[in-house]
């Protein structure tokens, strides 16, 4: 479904009779977004209002996913749920506005906040480092950003399990925002220096600060988040990002 366009929303709603909808589509280019920033917020927020309303209407249970990047990144702690939001970027402040319309709505919503989303899909880190390790068997990296990095195939077991507990076990988990993080925290120069330890590659690797890869988009500096409310309340064991690494490399193995 195009998530812009309520027709295409309803007449997938009207075909398939769902009782969650799982949201993975927004506008996620962080550099770009500082170029087009209405589209961005269109795409990342506005467009949220109607994807409410059809859920509202229909009893649909709304799995939403927002960022990291909604804080400003000064904090030296967890980020919890209740910490004051202030985005650096235009993608931070459109994934922030996508969150407050889903509240003021009241759409029976679970926003999971989440970031350094990587797997063996798609575009992301992991693959970059991997094929960058191979282009120039050396790598320079960004020390200076701190959070912890989440394997999207653990994200995606955990998101089905909150599903069965709400719908099947019918247990009440209250809609709204919550931290979903995999524990400890890594700067993107230990990231990188893991994955290629634990793929068994061995070439140099130096850390950087983040003024060596100059960007339009400010990322916050430390957007580590606290997962303790997730835990508390769904009883999902969050697994650490080592685990969620060696997962993804196994898979990527197979
Ligand atoms: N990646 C991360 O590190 C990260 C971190 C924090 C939060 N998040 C959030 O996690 C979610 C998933 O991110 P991701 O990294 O998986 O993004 P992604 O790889 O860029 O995937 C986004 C998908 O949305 C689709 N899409 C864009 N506009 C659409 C529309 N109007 N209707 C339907 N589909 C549309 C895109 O399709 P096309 O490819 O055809 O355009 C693409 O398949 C997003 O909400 C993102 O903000 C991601």
């Amino acid at each position: 479904m195009d998530i812009t366009n309520e027709e295409s929303v309803r007449l997938g709603v009207q075909r398939h009779f769902p009782k969650a909808i799982i949201n993975c589509a927004a506008y996620t280019n962080v550099e770009k977004a500082e170029d087009e920033p209405e589209i961005a917020m269109f795409q990342n927020a506005t467009a949220l209002r109607a994807l409410s309303t059809i859920c509202k209407e229909h009893n649909i249970v709304l799995i939403h996913f927002s960022t990291d990047y909604v804080f400003n990144g000064l904090k030296k702690t967890p980020y919890t749920e209740s910490d004051y939001c202030n985005p650096l970027s235009k993608y931070g402040e459109s994934k922030r506005e996508g969150e407050i319309i889903l509240d003021l709505e009241k759409a029976p919503h679970y926003t999971l906040r989440v970031s350094w989303l990587y797997s063996t899909f798609g575009n992301n880190f992991y693959k970059t480092i991997l094929r960058r390790a191979k282009e120039m068997g050396y790598l320079r990296v960004v020390d200076d950003q701190i959070a912890s990095p989440t394997y999207a195939s653990h994200l995606a077991s955990d998101v089905l399990r909150l599903l069965e507990i709400v719908l099947i076990e019918k247990k009440s988990i209250p809609y709204g925002i919550y931290h979903y993080e995999q524990t400890g925290e890594a700067s993107w120069f230990d990231f990188a220096s893991a994955i290629l330890e634990y793929s068994g590659i061995n070439i140099p690797i130096d850390p950087v600060t983040t003024e060596a890869f100059p960007m339009k988009a400010a990322r916050p500096t430390y957007s580590k988040m606290s997962g303790h409310l997730f835990f508390n309340t769904t009883q999902i064991k969050q697994r650490s990002w080592q685990e969620g690494l060696q997962a993804c490399i196994a898979h990527g193995q197979q």
